[in-house]
């Protein structure tokens, strides 16, 4: 099939490629022209592993190309894709849609001959319907240019896994207009399908509702255990054990209960806001209210981890050496947006700390977040002469950190944990004072 993808971040360019590989002929639009240019060229603007290969394959392969001419792409493809960003409005919770109102006013008006339109993007509920009906008005075609939504739930570190062979699709149709969207999107995904993936039609305010839902609930999920660590800080109980125990219900699950310094990123932390805010605009805010619970708790784990490098350094943080390992906000990848780890280091500089940052991905993009704060070229010149290391994202290099020869260069060997990601009696063995989140300190 000949398809568009609007928006190149982690979500289009991924989705691009991934399409590409299915066997479709490909053009991804943006109105960056940088990326596009980088993108055009085989080069992918951020990390995803397996990414960069998957996208080299096929701009050689001439299956996939890029353009900001979002002309070219109508004109090319029977079906778009719209992957654009709804960040968080500044100094509101609702999401921005000024992205995907964009993709639409300029992609219709060019729609001449029959097309679908796919959102991708997360939106607030009843945005789907009222686009649909945009389409229809400003595309030449009228009611032949339809729009259905398809929400992604790939995740980043995974992206190309989740793309190539996700565990469900969910498509939104219009009911009052059904006409080829199903038709259509099972053909693009006619591989999943064939391979038995779970393919779920449904009305477009439920797709949209899927996906905002999904997210609250592994928020949901995330800050209920930290909310026990909490607990359990208090009572020298250990979440860890605790969570494994509680796992091991197969109605409960071990997944997502990671307890640790909370979820961050592009996606979960905006996504129940503007959940909260689309609510509030419904009428019917007292149903998510625990949501803003689930937020609050989320974002006392970065407080508790200030707090307990205080204590850790004698009660001032002023002129403390610590350094933080890890800038993502999550193992993996090389993004900020919203991260935990960023945030405390950020903020123990604030407080008068001399930070020293290392992360193996995600060094430029913290660097233009905070430009003030010290970056260390590994993590073994991070912790040099440190009183205090914090493991803030989970990467592997971190995790298999030899605790006896880091030791030797630190000033004081003390480690707070903030995923709970490392060997605890390795480190305890070799002399450290190892600080867990929601565990007993050893
Ligand atoms: C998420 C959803 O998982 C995905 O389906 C959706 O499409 C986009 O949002 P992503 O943002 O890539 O994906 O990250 P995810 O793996 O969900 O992690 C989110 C955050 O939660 C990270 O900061 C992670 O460190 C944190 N987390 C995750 C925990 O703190 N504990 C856990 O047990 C799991």
């Amino acid at each position: 099939m000949r398809i568009s993808v609007f928006g190149t971040g982690y979500l289009g360019a991924t989705h691009a490629a991934g399409m590409a590989e299915l066997g479709h002929e490909v053009i991804g639009v943006d109105i960056d022209p940088a990326k596009i240019e980088r993108l055009q060229r085989g080069e992918v603007p951020f990390f995803e592993p397996g990414l960069p290969e998957l996208l080299r394959k096929h701009v050689d392969s001439g299956r996939l190309r890029f353009t900001t001419d979002a002309a070219e792409a109508a004109e090319f493809a029977d079906v778009h894709f719209i992957g654009v960003g709804t960040p968080q409005k500044k100094g509101e919770n609702a999401a921005d849609m000024r992205f995907v109102d964009a993709v639409i006013d300029t992609l219709a008006p060019l729609l001449t001959r029959p097309a679908v339109i796919l959102g991708k993007s997360t939106v607030p509920v009843g945005t789907a319907a009222r686009l649909a009906a945009r389409v229809r008005e400003l595309a030449p075609v009228g009611e032949q240019a339809e729009l259905g939504w398809n929400p992604e739930f790939l995740r980043e570190g995974f992206a190309v896994e989740d793309t190539l062979r996700p565990d469900r699709l969910v498509l939104g149709i219009d009911k009052a207009h059904p006409g080829r969207v199903e038709e259509v999107a099972r053909e693009v995904y006619a591989d999943a399908i064939s391979r038995d993936t779970p393919f779920l039609t449904t009305d477009l305010a439920t797709a949209e509702l899927v996906k905002v839902s999904a997210n609250a609930f592994l928020a949901t999920k995330i800050s209920f255990i930290n909310a026990v660590a909490e607990v359990c800080e208090v009572t020298g109980a250990d979440v860890a054990d605790l969570a494994d125990a509680i796992g091991h219900d197969v109605r409960i699950g071990r997944k997502f209960l990671g307890a640790g310094l909370g979820f961050g990123g592009g996606c979960l932390p905006k996504d129940i806001r503007a959940f909260m805010a689309r609510a509030g605009e419904l009428g019917v805010d007292q149903a998510l209210t625990f949501l803003r619970e689930v937020d609050n708790v989320n974002m006392r784990r970065r407080d508790h981890v200030v707090d307990l490098a205080a204590r850790e350094v004698g009660g001032s943080l002023k002129g403390a050496r610590i350094a933080v390992l890890g800038a993502a906000f999550k193992p993996n990848s090389d993004d900020v947006r919203d991260s935990p780890a960023l945030d405390i280091a950020g903020r123990l500089h604030l407080a008068g700390s001399d930070v020293r940052v290392f992360d193996p991905e995600a060094m430029k993009n913290a660097e233009q977040v905070w430009p003030t704060l010290n970056f260390a070229e590994s993590a073994l010149t991070a912790c040099l002469d440190v009183d205090l290391v914090i493991v803030a994202t989970e990467w592997s290099e971190f995790r298999e950190l030899d605790p006896m020869a880091l030791k030797g260069r630190v000033t004081c060997p003390v480690v707070i944990d903030g995923r709970n990601c490392l060997p605890t009696e390795q480190w305890t063995d070799a002399g450290w004072r190892y600080i867990g989140l929601g565990r007993h300190a050893s």
